[in-house]
């Protein structure tokens, strides 16, 4: 057994045994926390925590790695419940064209964005993309990013999905982190769909989803809700038929139009809706009534320069907020939850701690994680990160771009 003992914690973080599985509104405002803490471990689960001043000493010695974090603060891992990791290449000559003057949805329409990256995926073999991935992967959890789901959707014909998500399938199996695998067959017609929508709907829904459900290769459905993407109707036709192969619900929406998705997918059971650029007052009461999280992408408006979400007025009407990345080639080409965090104080007035619970408690929420990720209790075993000496927990988003994790336990 391996027994770690963290001693004089500068701060353990969102640390409690009544800590909820979602926190809205006003609720996160707040981040639990002892300070000059322990922290005990076997095995990666959490045994024992308090004050020092409780602390009662160490009674077995034997096998017990002690680290001492003095002017360092412990925090569970971050959770990003919103990327596309698995892809070909980058796509840089897109960003030249951005700075150019061309749109997002420009480029889209002469021939770039996500139907530039099905080709070029559709061209690599899966062993590549793996050990791409795994890359990515690796990076991400350097930067302290603990669980992760990862999307398909730049495979867009039916051995391409699979390939997809069977090199998801693997990194769930090698990762050493918890990884939820989304299904998004959804994300764009193929060029030869271009004008025959329903047989691209046909082919997700009577070959796509049996195959996926054949192999268990999916634990949830997307579906870019958006003009030029899928309609309201056509995003309740898949997600209905992804409901009864098991799949919830969570979808890219009001990214840069209001079409009434969101009340649609809180009517269809979505887990969670992303995006939000763009809302309106009847989306906000939509979500006032549901389970639904609104989950905020900070990088991805940095990054094609669009609105940020707007996470003030979500919060003051009582509503749950999750961050995430959104990592892709097209619209946000970096995983750095450190980095979401810095955004989402500077650009959408969320306090440090605010933040903080939108990358943890909520983020793991939006990821059907709640049970075991985002925070630090008795019995649970997740990643949890220890930060080099900083002054201030607040001094993470503050000096952004500066890397201020010193040491992750798995
Ligand atoms: O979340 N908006 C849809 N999907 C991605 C972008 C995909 C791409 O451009 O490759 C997003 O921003
Ligand atoms: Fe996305």
């Amino acid at each position: 057994m391996i027994k770690i003992l963290i001693k004089n914690i500068k701060a353990l973080l969102q640390v409690g045994e009544e800590i909820p599985a979602v926190l809205r509104g006003k609720e996160m405002a707040t981040v639990p926390q002892i300070e000059n803490a322990y922290l005990a471990l076997e095995d990666g689960v959490v045994v024992a925590y308090g004050s020092m001043d409780d602390w009662e000493g160490i009674s077995d010695w034997r096998d017990l790695e002690i680290i001492d974090a003095e002017g360092k603060y412990v925090l569970p891992a971050f959770c990003d419940s919103h990327t596309h990791l698995v892809f070909a290449r980058s796509r840089e000559e897109e960003f030249v064209d951005r700075i150019k003057g061309l749109t997002y949805e420009e480029i889209a329409l002469k021939g770039g964005g996500i139907l530039n990256s099905a080709r070029r995926l559709g061209e690599m073999s899966e062993e590549e993309l793996f050990e791409q991935a795994t890359k990515r992967l690796n990076l991400l959890k350097s930067y302290g990013t603990g669980a992760i789901e990862i999307k398909s959707g730049y495979g867009l014909s039916l051995q391409a999905e699979l390939k997809m998500l069977r090199v998801i399938k693997r990194l769930k199996e090698t990762s050493g982190i918890a990884i939820k695998a989304t299904f998004l067959g959804a994300h764009a017609f193929p060029k030869e769909f271009k004008e025959n929508h329903r047989a691209y709907i046909d082919l997700i829904i009577h070959e796509m989803l049996p195959a996926i459900e054949k192999d268990n290769l999916a634990d949830y459905i997307d579906i870019f809700c958006e003009r030029n993407y899928f309609s309201v109707e056509e995003m309740e036709e898949i997600l209905t038929a992804g409901k009864k192969y098991g799949l919830q619900a969570k979808v890219h929406v009001n990214q840069f139009t209001v079409m009434g998705g969101i009340k649609k997918a809180i009517e269809l059971g979505a887990l969670s809706v992303d995006h939000l650029e763009e809302i309106s007052e009847d989306d906000i009461t939509a979500l006032k009534s549901s389970t639904t999280i609104p989950t905020l992408l900070p990088s991805c408006s940095h990054f094609i320069g669009i609105p940020f979400g707007d996470a003030r007025r979500m919060m003051d009407e009582g509503l749950p907020v999750s961050l995430a990345s959104d990592f892709n080639p097209g619209t946000t080409p970096s995983g750095n939850l450190a980095f979401v965090w810095s955004l989402a104080c500077v650009k959408m007035k969320m306090t440090p701690e605010e933040a903080l619970n939108a990358l943890t408690v909520n983020a793991a929420y939006a990821m059907g994680l709640s049970e075991t990720h985002g925070k630090i209790a008795l019995g649970r075993k997740s990643p949890i990160l220890i930060t080099k000496q900083i002054p201030s927990i607040a001094y993470i988003p503050y000096a952004f771009g500066d890397q201020h994790i010193e040491q992750i336990i798995y």
